[in-house]
């Protein structure tokens, strides 16, 4: 009988389907609201065929030999697999699986939250209005931007970043213009989109920038001093991918300085940690990393985890098959 190990409690949905196959399932609970413990991964993929992590797992060389000879599969729960040294487990012949796909909707609802929050200065207005400031309408209150007709850079055209180019450009009229080591030209002409070969020449164009590229060493501070200074003084940028495409230093200061007007991110160079700066700031808004975060999209993910394992197990090749 096949044994999976599970690094943290995800929805039942897809445990379901593991143990509804006989498997055996085994679910480190003590890690519901924390990261898994080296230990408890280290322990737990002893003599297990399959490790189902979850993007605060570093699963590295040494975790994978601890499940040698019996480890097959690494099915990790999220779109990301950067936490997964994908090398190491090549060299292995362990597969790794991930969950695209069913993240679309709901990641890009998250970022499109976050752009519309952050040019309406909804978070602000909160907490203004709990702090008891609110003595009087004004005409010049707290006054936000546009979104509507504005110009949107889109960096990364993949499954997400093209769902908010979709959400930009037939909701909101807005201009798209994108980024992506590769031309769309469908996506061009259903979008009205721009490509820009260079990252560089794209930003002095946009009035928000969204980044839904990978992390990868290519990509790791993408956005640093150089590139905010790029950025006009009135622009958004948003990050719902991997906190280390932005030098968190480097937003703070150039939030502060004026550089761009606001960021709104979901993702942090150091999870769980925040660069202290950051909080000190209004325009800003942050969320704990939880643009997927919809119970029915994390039902899915679960069942897409499940089903990249059955399929591997019974011998055919798993749908999230990561290259
Ligand atoms: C979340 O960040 C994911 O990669 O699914
Ligand atoms: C992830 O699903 C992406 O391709 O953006």
């Amino acid at each position: 009988m096949a044994k999976i190990f599970i690094t943290r409690p995800i929805p039942e949905a897809g445990s379901k389907m593991l143990r509804d196959k006989g498997y055996e399932v085994v679910v480190n609970e003590a890690a519901r609201e924390r990261a898994a413990a080296q230990e408890e991964m280290l322990a737990g993929i002893v003599g297990s065929d399959v490790l189902l992590s979850v993007l605060t797992d570093k699963i590295t060389a040494e975790i994978m030999d601890a499940g040698l000879p019996t480890l097959k599969i690494i099915a990790n729960y999220a779109v990301g697999f950067d936490n997964v040294d994908i090398e190491a487990a090549k060299q292995r012949g362990i597969m790794v699986t991930n969950t695209p796909g069913v993240l679309t909707d709901t990641v890009a609802e998250h970022t499109f939250a976050l752009i519309l929050a952050i040019a309406h200065r909804i978070a602000e207005a909160d907490r203004f209005s709990r702090a008891g400031k609110y003595h009087a309408w004004g005409p010049e209150l707290l006054l936000g931007s546009d979104v509507s007709g504005k110009t949107l850079g889109v960096l990364g055209l993949g499954r997400i970043g093209s769902r908010v180019a979709y959400h930009a450009a037939k909701g909101f009229g807005m201009k798209v213009l994108y980024y992506d080591p590769k031309q769309n030209p469908d996506f061009e002409k259903e979008y009205g989109a721009v490509y820009v070969a260079n990252i560089d020449d794209l930003l002095p164009q946009c009035d928000f920038v969204s980044i839904h590229v990978p992390l990868l060493d290519s990509t790791r501070h993408l956005f640093n001093e150089e590139r905010f200074k790029k950025m006009k003084p009135s622009a958004y940028l948003i990050n719902t991918s991997r906190g280390p495409i932005i030098d968190e230093k480097a937003l703070a200061l150039s939030l502060s300085k004026g550089l761009i007007r606001g960021a709104a991110i979901d993702v942090f160079e150091n999870e769980p940690d925040i660069t202290p700066e950051l909080k000190e700031l209004d325009n800003i808004i942050m969320t704990p990393h939880i643009a997927s975060a919809t119970q029915e999209t994390r039902d899915k993910m679960a069942e897409l985890a499940a089903t990249n394992i059955i399929e591997a197990l019974e011998g055919r090749t798993p749908p999230n098959l990561v290259k």
